[in-house]
């Protein structure tokens, strides 16, 4: 199972640094065959130490340059990062990342090797419409994206679900993991309020690779709980 932590816009340098040293002592008793993934905000980005991999949020496609408020890939390998997030919903929806721009961004860091955690998610209208509505949504936000990357790791995260404490139902994570499966062979995570009450429901369901997490993250405790479940 893949355990992944994305902060967002919360922590600090120093609480992701006591943060990290006290995921560290838990993870200790962590399973083998399990990875830990955490996505502190830029400004926490370090050369910690530890039995996960450390990730950012975003970058810009650049080695460096005129970007004002981004950061590429000079600041990335400073702390020797190869991992990051692309396509979540909050870049798309409140950043007005458009589908070309996060195709360019997937295809930049491609080049360069990094391994993509890819997010999809549908809004509430479309899952209302029903599941042919929800896989032909997110099919479509795989639209110049290269599927047969080796280093991809897909996200599905709907958007309803993520932020509301109201996670998606069993039926409704089965099933459309089973479809995507079907056009997407990679490691598939479900993201949206999972939390320690239902990490193992969760992570019980077929087709599901493992979770990203973002509240329930926050707490080290909280984080570890699901880790070690
Ligand atoms: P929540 O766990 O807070 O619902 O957030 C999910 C998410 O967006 C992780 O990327």
């Amino acid at each position: 199972m893949i355990f992944a932590a994305n902060f967002k816009t919360n922590h600090t340098r120093a609480t992701t640094k006591a943060y990290i040293e006290a995921l560290n002592e838990k993870l200790f008793t962590k399973r083998v065959q399990d990875s830990v993934y955490i996505f502190p905000p830029s400004t926490a980005l370090d050369h910690y130490k530890g039995n996960f991999t450390l990730g950012v949020q975003n970058a810009y496609m650049t080695r460096n340059g005129a970007y004002t408020g981004e950061i590429g890939l000079e600041q990335l390998e400073e702390f020797s990062i190869k991992t990051i997030l692309v396509g979540h919903s909050e870049r798309r929806e409140i950043l007005g990342e458009k589908q070309e721009f996060i195709t360019e961004k997937f295809s930049y860091f491609k080049e360069h090797g990094f391994e993509i955690i890819y997010c999809i998610g549908e809004p509430l209208e479309i899952r209302e419409q029903g599941d042919e509505a929800v896989i032909e949504y997110l099919l479509a936000q795989f639209e110049g994206i290269d599927t047969s990357y080796e280093k991809l790791i897909v996200a599905y995260e709907p958007i309803w679900a993520i932020g509301t404490g109201r996670s998606a139902t069993t039926e409704e994570i089965e099933n459309t993991h089973a479809a995507l499966k079907k056009t997407i062979q990679k490691p598939l995570l479900y993201g949206g309020s999972v939390k320690p009450e239902n990490i193992k429901e969760i992570t019980n369901i077929r087709g599901v690779d493992g979770v990203l997490v973002g509240s329930a993250s926050l707490d080290v405790e909280s984080f570890s709980k699901m880790v070690l479940i």
